[in-house]
């Protein structure tokens, strides 16, 4: 007996549930966190309270309908880092107050999209997707305001079915990308456009493209010693038309001063005001940030 009672104790320090007292009975958040405990499946004794479930870091691999039936108050589930393979958004059909809805990092090969009405942020970057998952659904959504997303291709015809949703972020986390379609980006309709590229991307023609996109635009990994994209940038004609971004920031740069002047080069007669390189190396040398005001 005794030794049952310290496993329960156990089980309820390590779910770690927080009950935030708010002024109002109907604004209490309950956190449930079963991050990182190897878990295979959703827990079945959820707290029916819960606002807010972490299950990051598992060994998730299936999601079932009944699996968060009862959690009619969650409005943040967590799912990130884990082995899902597919995702079906009616799961959350219950969830009616169903806001950020986070399963980056998974094994996503396939979405179908369902619409919630309160969902706002749902994040899909860095998954196993052919082409990026959006279809004519996700165009319905017209309360997102942050979108993450990857896919092996990126077309034209995949953004045109989100086009008219004015979103705040779009957050592409690449692990791979075999095909650009030149012009996809400048469709999307968003504030910020935050890529990160895999390795061996032509980051020219992102770059540029991007610049079309959003005011606010964030580049990650950038490596420029992959020749083609010196070759690229220097056949390009520099004067780049219909710039949109005043904000420009790339981050985990790998360049040589000839890129930099190519970089300098695209941008200088475009709508940039601020330029910022961070966590920079230049052939070697390493350099924490750059800032450039126009
Ligand atoms: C859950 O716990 C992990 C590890 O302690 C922590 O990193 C994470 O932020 C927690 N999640 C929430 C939603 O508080
Ligand atoms: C989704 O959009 C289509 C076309 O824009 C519309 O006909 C349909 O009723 C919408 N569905 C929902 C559930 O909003």
């Amino acid at each position: 007996m005794r030794h049952i009672r310290s496993i329960y104790i156990f089980c309820s320090i390590v779910r770690s549930v927080h009950i935030g007292a708010s002024e109002l009975p109907e604004e209490r958040e309950l956190t449930t966190n079963f991050s990182s405990m190897s878990l295979r499946k959703v827990p079945e004794d959820l707290s029916p309270i819960t606002t807010t479930l972490d299950l990051s870091y598992n060994l998730l691999f299936q999601l079932q309908h009944s699996d968060f039936r009862s959690l009619s108050k969650l409005k943040a589930l967590i799912l990130c880092h884990n082995r899902i393979q597919e995702l079906d958004i009616k799961t959350f059909e219950f969830n009616k107050e169903l806001r950020y809805l986070d399963v980056s990092n998974n094994r996503l090969k396939r979405v179908t999209w369902f619409p919630l009405a309160d969902l706002r942020h749902v994040d899909l970057s860095f998954n196993d997707f052919d082409a990026v998952p959006i279809c004519v659904e996700t165009g319905n959504m017209s309360q997102l305001e942050t979108l993450g997303l990857s896919g092996a291709k990126i077309q034209k015809s995949d953004f045109q079915k989100i086009a008219h949703l004015h979103l705040n972020t779009v957050f592409l986390g690449l692990r791979t990308l075999s095909h650009y379609e030149e012009g996809s980006l400048p469709i999307l309709n968003t504030r910020k456009l935050h890529i990160v590229l895999p390795v061996d991307t032509n980051f020219w023609v992102l770059l540029q493209d991007g610049i079309k996109t959003s005011k606010i635009l964030e580049v990650t990994n950038i490596d420029l010693h992959k020749s083609q994209f010196t070759s690229y940038g220097s056949q390009q004609n520099p004067i780049l038309e219909n710039a949109k971004t005043s904000i420009l920031l790339l981050n985990k740069v790998d360049l040589s001063w000839d890129d930099l002047f190519l970089i300098f080069q695209l941008i200088w007669h475009t709508s940039v005001e601020y330029f910022q390189i961070q966590h920079v190396t230049f052939g070697g040398a390493c350099l924490e940030t750059f800032k450039y005001w126009t």
